[in-house]
């Protein structure tokens, strides 16, 4: 199988609980190889530009405060069909919905405050990579 490239972002409710490490456990004992992490605030127009797809739903504001409320942890995971991979790790966005031992499941608290971002698609995570991530910051 190919080596894919999958765009994640640890959410403010979990810096701001702390939950930086534990999560990058859950990911690492998946088998996916984080090969580009950094910390940042993103700005409200960052998080427009990213979450622009859902611009017309009506949790769009709501999303876009919540994504700049506090610090997040913008992430490149590398592996074996990484887009899946990461997909089945983080759990469905409910975490209501989401299967046991998944991070969601264990650490999100609601819908909107739900932890982890992963990207849809291979396609999708060549942008959202390029978004917050250039060349040289990835070392795999
Ligand atoms: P994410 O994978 O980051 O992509 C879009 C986000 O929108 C999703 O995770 C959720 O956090 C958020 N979202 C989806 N549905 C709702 C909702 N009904 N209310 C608030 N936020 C939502």
């Amino acid at each position: 199988m190919a080596i894919e490239r999958t765009f994640s972002i640890i959410k403010p409710d979990a810096t701001a609980r702390n939950l930086t490490g534990a999560v990058n456990a859950m990911i690492e004992k998946a088998g996916l190889r984080i090969v580009a992490q950094k910390r940042i605030r993103m700005s409200r127009a960052e998080a427009e530009t990213f979450y622009a797809v859902h611009r017309e739903r009506p949790f769009f504001g709501e999303l876009v405060e919540f994504m700049i409320s506090a610090p997040v942890v913008v992430q490149v995971l590398e592996g074996d069909n990484a887009v899946a991979k990461y997909r089945e790790v983080m759990g469905a966005t409910d975490p209501a919905k989401a299967e046991e031992g998944t991070i969601r499941k264990v650490h999100a608290r609601s819908i909107g405050e739900n932890t982890v971002h992963g990207s849809d698609a291979p396609e999708t995570a060549v942008m959202e990579i390029a978004q917050f991530f250039s060349g040289n910051e990835i070392v795999g």
